[in-house]
């Protein structure tokens, strides 16, 4: 018998970022080809009565299979990360290249590349840490890895192996704009973080919970505000990851109702931890320790509004996996000092079943904005749309059929990641996705893995949707215009 389709997902209610609707999706050829009511058959049939028919989710921050600065390596290599992505409903990672000081990032990205292609279940993107931009990186390496369609790069304005100085970030900043590249930030006063960090060593302040008094929340504020300066004075377009606090959300909301290219991301952590999480018996607190820390309910609060009002447009993982023993978290021993504690938590396989649970069946934001926030933003802003991120004739089959009623108590052993915890143990969720869908291929069903090692690619990325922009408040180069210096902004 021939098929019309090689897949069709039948009486399923399909939801976009902006629209839902009954009709069953046919796929030929890892693509959507048809959407309607009544389709031809396929060569396999999925019946999603009673469920959800989402994209799969884009996880635009996590850390897989990478090594830190401090050559910690990662407890995820791509085929657990992967398949931990899947069974949550994920069905593209973007994970980091990390160069370290005195390497090449193009030497980097080709051993991510090697990694990840031999392991990996669902497609990848990599965006590249710039820790050490000489000459030769911002010259010749960047520009060319960027046309190759790498078109996202990472600061951190703290982390003393990893830190840029202001000059650095402009330089950054302004090839970055050149080249149709987005810069995300890590924003933290380093200064702040040091000062405080040694004041509390001196007084024998040890203790996990100390993380959370070292890194202050008017850090995250100060460097967010210094970020968005320097951004303005060059019109670069930024994203400033994991934000955790009121005065963070305040900055970024004022910077982009003054039409600043200025985007936000918040992560589970800040939704669902508190810095009393790492003020727990012994180290466990450690299990805890992320940078920025979890704060206090009312930084929680402030993130569901942003997260609500659009201030903030990707709800991503940071996906940091280290396990709570020496490989990890106490790689330096069984009681360091906080400053010596793995930072990172793992996230990627409940962030989009948390925030389904939390926020859609809590009243918080309704299924679109969900969409929006997992899947859709991501792919826009990281140059993946309309390939990934939506459900539409000619975008990839990358699909999360829904149960909205089934029930999960979170806890390690149902999980498939490979940290060994979860911070999030015991919690029960509403929703979970039963079958997921990765250019056609059923990746996961019922948490099982059905799709071979390998099976996912690296995605080639287009200038996003911000190129076509420009930031509508940009004044910093009138003067510079007035007095016929103005290349000095328009050639960078
Ligand atoms: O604590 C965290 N978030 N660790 C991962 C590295 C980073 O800063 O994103
Ligand atoms: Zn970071
Ligand atoms: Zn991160």
């Amino acid at each position: 018998m021939t098929h019309s389709f090689d897949l069709v997902v039948r009486n399923g209610t399909a939801v976009t970022a902006s629209a839902s609707s009954r009709y069953d999706i046919g796929v030929s050829g890892g693509k959507v080809m048809a959407l309607g009511e009544g389709l031809g058959s396929g060569r396999v049939e999925i019946d999603a009565t009673a469920k959800l028919v989402l994209p799969g989710g884009v996880d635009s921050h996590c850390h897989i299979e990478q090594k830190t600065a401090a050559g910690i390596m990662c407890a995820d290599d791509f085929l657990s990360g992967t398949v931990s992505a899947a069974c949550g409903g994920t069905t593209t990672v973007m994970s980091f290249a990390a160069q370290h000081r005195g390497m090449s990032v193009t030497e980097v990205v080709a051993d991510y590349h090697e990694r990840a292609r031999p392991k990996a279940v669902i497609d990848y993107a990599f965006h590249l840490i710039i820790a050490d931009p000489t000459p030769e990186v911002m010259r010749s390496e960047l520009p060319d890895l960027i046309r190759q369609g790498h078109r996202s790069l990472k600061v951190f304005m703290t982390y003393d192996r990893l830190r840029l100085d202001d000059y650095q970030i402009l330089e950054v900043l302004a090839l970055a704009r050149r080249e149709g590249a987005l810069t995300m930030v890590h924003a933290e006063n380093h200064d702040i973080i040091r000062w405080l960090k040694e004041r509390l060593l001196e007084r024998d302040h040890v203790a996990p919970k100390f993380h959370a008094v070292s890194h202050h929340a008017l850090a995250e504020r100060d460097a967010i505000s210094r970020m968005i300066t320097l951004a303005e004075l060059l019109d670069a377009p930024i994203l400033i990851v994991h934000v955790s606090t009121e005065g963070g959300v305040d900055t970024i909301r004022s910077a982009r109702a003054r039409g600043l290219r200025v985007y936000g991301e918040t992560c589970p952590q800040y939704l669902f931890l508190t810095a009393d999480d790492l003020d727990r018996e012994g180290m466990l607190g450690a299990k805890y320790c992320c940078s920025p820390p979890p704060r206090a309910v009312a930084a929680q609060k402030a993130m569901w509004c942003a997260l609500a009002d659009g201030t903030f447009q990707v709800f991503s993982s940071d996906h940091a996996p280290f396990r709570f023993d020496a490989t990890g978290k106490l790689v330096r021993g069984p009681s360091p000092p906080f400053p010596e504690i793995a930072n990172g938590v793992p996230g990627l396989e409940v962030r989009m079943p948390l925030l389904f649970s939390e926020g859609v069946l809590g009243g918080r934001i309704d299924i679109h904005r969900f969409v929006d926030l997992t899947a859709t933003r991501a792919a826009k802003i990281y140059g993946l749309f309309p390939q990934k991120g939506t459900i539409a004739v000619g975008s990839d089959a990358d699909l999360a059929i829904w149960d909205p009623e089934r029930l999960v108590t979170l806890s390690t052993e149902a999980l498939h990641d490979n940290v060994g915890y979860t911070p999030y143990e015991g919690r029960r969720v509403k929703g979970w996705p039963v079958t997921v869908i990765s250019r056609g291929r059923v990746v996961v069903h019922e948490g099982r893995l059905e799709a071979e090692p390998g099976s996912g690619r690296f995605i080639t990325r287009c200038p996003p949707e911000w190129a076509e922009t420009e930031g509508r408040s940009h004044d910093a180069a009138a003067l510079a215009r007035r007095f016929g210096a103005e290349k000095i902004f328009s050639n960078l």
